[in-house]
């Protein structure tokens, strides 16, 4: 019987499992390390949306390596928010003390649909007489831009931020597709060579560098650093894509974002609901109840379709709502807890009594029309209530009836 019970929770387990797989139905999700492959990305041509979201994943590595459509590009983690993380070689230009140049490299990188994320990266050049530069294209455009960064010793150069002094930065503007980054130098490093026998310059996620006066020498390590690219589907806007009934990406309880920096569209589930937008039946109700984290309910939370709804257990009242009136005790029940708790005598149960019943007469300070009337309500209970008094017999509503001394002793 165990057994069976679980054998039925593996099953089950297994059949939740894969919401990380927001992959279509019966497609792979994952590829050596990269763990989730949504669509519309996908491995094979049932797959994926279009050619430009295949994932090539390569199993003559150990483990399996996924390449971006048929590139060289690797791929590392795929976001539904629409970015896309790759790795990219850094850019290196190394002399010996004499100033002969020992290795130079300049990677470049060209994507057909996708775009180097603005937002995402930076361009970082490291060294004490380099001078880097990126050359690229904005489609038909071409740009370039890069930094120089040129120092005499050590001194100054601040660890954890690239400052200007043996390291400087530079932005990505919109909508690049394709660059390579070159490094060169002033004095072939001949002036700074015990300490900055290189110069590099990569482009490179926000954060993911920090740098520190050590890497002037010892960055030759890190040979790729990860870049985020930005994706979106098709090449139409939102309001266009919406008029084509079998052209329109975004399925049931999503939303449809149109981008600036890549030709196309995003989507996006509702606020309430979770899931793969792409995938017909991909955006969930959000349980927000099974989460104190998504949910601001004092005591009962009522999940709803899209939304949650928070209420108060019997004999309390408020919205329940931790950012508004929560849950206040209805005042009968605090005063049956005092008894139960401080075992008062005859003559405090007397007071307490005539302070309810008081309370009763005169509402509380809050006008609320219908709060009165509940109060009004609470003072008929008091009086059931010290009727149950006089039999010397209080029933506690949780537990089994409490019994109050006639002495009023403790
Ligand atoms: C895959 O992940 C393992 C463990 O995190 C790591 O050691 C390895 O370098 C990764 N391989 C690739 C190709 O990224
Ligand atoms: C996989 O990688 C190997 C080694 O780089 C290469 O020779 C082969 O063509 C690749 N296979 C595919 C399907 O791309
Ligand atoms: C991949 O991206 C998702 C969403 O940004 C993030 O939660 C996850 O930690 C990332 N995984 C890796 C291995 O970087
Ligand atoms: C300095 O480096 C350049 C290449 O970066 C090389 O052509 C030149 O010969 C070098 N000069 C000396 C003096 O080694
Ligand atoms: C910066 O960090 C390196 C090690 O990463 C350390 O050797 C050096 O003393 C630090 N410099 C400063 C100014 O803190
Ligand atoms: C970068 O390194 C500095 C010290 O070298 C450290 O104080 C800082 O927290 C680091 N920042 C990040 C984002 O890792
Ligand atoms: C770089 O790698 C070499 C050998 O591969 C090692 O001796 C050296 O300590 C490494 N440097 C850093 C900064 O990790
Ligand atoms: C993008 O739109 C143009 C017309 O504006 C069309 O010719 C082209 O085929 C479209 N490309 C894709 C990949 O859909
Ligand atoms: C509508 O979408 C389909 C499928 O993506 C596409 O083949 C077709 O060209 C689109 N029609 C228009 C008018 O955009
Ligand atoms: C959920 O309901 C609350 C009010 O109870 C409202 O403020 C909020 O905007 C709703 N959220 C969504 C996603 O509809
Ligand atoms: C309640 O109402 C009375 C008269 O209607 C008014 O004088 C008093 O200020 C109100 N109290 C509050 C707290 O609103």
């Amino acid at each position: 019987m165990n057994l069976q019970l679980t054998f039925i929770g593996m099953v089950v387990a297994a059949m939740i499992a894969p919401a990380n797989g927001q992959a279509k139905v019966g497609c792979q999700d994952s590829c050596g390390n990269l763990t989730n492959i949504p669509y519309p990305f996908g491995t094979t041509k049932d797959c994926y949306y279009n050619e430009e979201f295949l994932i090539t994943c390569n199993n003559s590595f150990t483990p399996a390596k996924p390449f971006l459509t048929e590139s060289n590009i690797g791929v590392t983690n795929i976001s539904l928010d629409g970015h896309l993380h790759i790795m990219q070689y850094i850019s290196q230009d190394c002399y010996d003390k004499f100033g002969t140049p020992t290795w130079n490299n300049q990677p470049s990188i060209t994507l057909s649909k996708f775009r180097i994320s603005s937002t995402e990266n930076m361009f970082t050049a490291i060294g004490c007489d380099t001078d880097a530069t990126i050359y690229g294209y904005q489609g038909d455009r071409e740009y370039a831009s890069g930094c120089m960064s040129i120092c005499e010793s050590m001194d100054y150069i601040s660890n954890g931020s690239c400052l200007g002094i043996g390291c400087c930065q530079t932005s990505i503007p919109k909508g690049v597709d394709s660059y390579d980054v070159t490094v060169g130098s002033f004095h072939n490093h001949t002036k700074v060579w015990n300490f900055s026998p290189c110069g590099y310059a990569f482009v490179a996620e926000k954060d993911t560098f920090n740098f520190s006066s050590s890497d002037l020498s010892g960055l030759q390590n890190i040979t790729e650093l990860p870049v985020v690219l930005d994706w979106a589907i098709d090449n139409v806007t939102c309001e266009v894509a919406k008029k084509n009934s079998t052209g329109y990406a975004c399925k049931d309880n999503s939303r449809c974002i149109n981008t600036d920096d890549v030709s196309g569209y995003r989507c996006s589930c509702l606020d309430g609901y979770q899931g793969n937008p792409y995938l017909p039946s991909g955006c969930q109700d959000i349980d927000e109840c099974k989460d104190p984290k998504l949910n601001v309910c004092e005591k009962v939370c009522v999940n709803t379709i899209g939304n949650y709804t928070c209420s108060c257990p019997k004999r309390h009242y408020g919205d329940g709502r931790k950012d508004g009136k929560g849950c206040v005790a209805d005042q009968v029940f605090v005063f049956k807890i005092i008894i139960r708790e401080e075992r008062p005598t005859m003559k405090e149960v007397a007071m307490e009594l005539e302070g309810l019943r008081m309370m009763g007469k005169h509402p509380w300070i809050n006008n609320d029309s219908e709060e009165t009337e509940y109060l009004l309500g609470v003072a008929s209970e008091t009086s059931r209530f010290a009727l149950s008094i006089d039999t010397m017999t209080v029933y506690d509503s949780i537990r089994a009836p409490v019994a109050v001394p006639i002495d009023g002793g403790r």
